[in-house]
């Protein structure tokens, strides 16, 4: 197959992007955030409802509270698990984890991503007319919708030498912050980080196409 140079251009970012865990202290440039964020908005969402929000979180004080929400809610799970060899393994993994969403507080720009009830889902519609129980589809877009935003931002961030990654190990630790100044509904749903990238790390494994995807 014979791709042309744009074609094979986008299919270098998509397999070269990585999830950054450690970043420069410089901010990246404020248009390329918004870049970024253009990026997002204009993911495919359903019915259009563009349920997608994203909060910066540039306030040191704002970064210190969540840092403590998490803190604390490590060492609550770190107390709960008992003097055996079973929890021995289990508080490990906490403290693994618990790498895994630390670094977000060093990341030069700090989002948290997540949705809002947007528009009455056209589910919800049926179950307010008695014809379907209420079930999991309306949250299912929502949070879709929010998946796409965040591979363009992602994406973007990459033609611009930044580097991001997705990160929801924080909100094992905590309870998440609601504070979207008139979006009382903003559910929180993962935080992202961004920034000039110091280490990139190696690419996983290829994946086997036949895994994923199949005829019937
Ligand atoms: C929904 C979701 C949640 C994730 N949560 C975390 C996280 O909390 N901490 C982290 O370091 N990486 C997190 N990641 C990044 C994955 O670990 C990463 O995408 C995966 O290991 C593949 O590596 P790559 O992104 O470099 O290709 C998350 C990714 C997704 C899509």
């Amino acid at each position: 197959m014979s791709l042309s140079p744009v074609s094979e251009w986008f299919d270098q970012l998509v397999r070269e992007r990585r999830s950054i865990r450690a970043y420069r202290p410089e901010a990246p440039p404020a248009d390329h955030i918004q870049a970024m964020l253009g990026c997002a908005v204009w993911a495919p969402s359903a019915s259009n409802s563009r349920p997608f929000r994203f909060l910066e979180l540039a306030s040191p004080a704002i970064r210190r509270h969540l840092e403590q929400a998490m803190i604390a809610g490590r060492d609550r799970l770190l107390a709960g698990t008992a003097e055996t060899k079973a929890m021995k393994a289990l508080r490990n993994r906490i403290r693994v984890y618990w790498r895994y969403a630390e670094f977000m507080f060093q990341a030069p720009v700090l989002l948290a991503a997540g949705t809002v009830r947007s528009h009455t889902a056209f589910a919800e519609h049926l179950t307010a007319a008695g014809l379907r129980e209420e079930g999991p589809q309306p949250e299912t877009d929502r949070n879709l919708s929010l998946g796409m935003a965040l591979m363009g931002l992602m994406l973007k961030a990459q033609t611009l030498g930044l580097g991001t990654c997705i990160l929801t190990a924080p909100l094992i630790f905590m309870e998440p912050p609601q504070a979207l100044p008139g979006q009382p509904d903003f559910q929180i749903k993962c935080f992202v980080t961004a920034g000039f990238p110091i280490e990139i790390p190696r690419p996983p494994a290829a994946p086997a196409m036949e895994t994923f995807y199949r005829t019937i």
